[in-house]
């Protein structure tokens, strides 16, 4: 594949939510030996946090599932609509935020909710903030990042007509 489909996942503060569905939706597609498709990052709307390492709940929840989490924290920025396919929000106010700073209907066309490709439920709702929870919230956050990210890649891969006979052909 010559040009990778870039993916950045965003919350407020990229140390709970972002970071553990980076780590999931990574984890995912390097499972389905997809990684050389993908560019994947996330990134908060605030800058409370840049330079911090995740959560340490988030990452022992995520490592419990077998994923390591490398990412240090980093602030949403313009340029990301230059750079990301898919700016996906967690929640209905990173959703918000991210928007207020598109300057066009193409880079406001990049910008969605990461729960639409929830299976579990109708609609679009929130990724739930764990910040201020204990270990299940983060745990039931970890739970729809997994199953959201199995919905988003099979409706990427739908959306770009890319097919697994075509992957398998690519790595021949
Ligand atoms: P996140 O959670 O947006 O999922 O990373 C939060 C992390 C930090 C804060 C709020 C939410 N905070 O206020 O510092």
């Amino acid at each position: 594949m010559s040009e990778k489909i870039k993916v950045v996942f965003v919350c407020l503060g990229n140390i709970c939510r972002s970071p553990a569905a980076e780590g999931a939706f990574k984890n995912l597609v390097e499972k389905k030996g997809l990684s050389d498709l993908f560019e994947i990052d996330s990134a908060g709307t605030a800058d409370y946090h840049v330079g911090e390492t995740p959560h340490e709940t988030t990452t022992k929840v995520a490592r419990e599932r077998g994923i390591i989490l490398k990412h240090l924290c980093r602030q949403f920025q313009y340029a990301d609509f230059l750079k990301f396919d898919y700016i996906i929000a967690m929640d209905n106010s990173n959703y918000k935020n991210i928007l207020s700073l598109a300057r066009d209907d193409a880079q406001r066309k990049k910008v969605m909710k990461f729960r639409r490709f929830d299976a579990n439920v109708k609609g679009e709702p929130d990724v739930p903030d764990p910040y201020y929870d204990g270990i299940a919230g983060f745990e039931h956050v970890q739970d729809i990042v997994e199953r959201s990210s199995v919905g988003f890649l099979n409706w990427i891969l739908e959306n770009h007509h890319i097919t697994m006979q075509d992957i398998e052909e690519n790595e021949e």
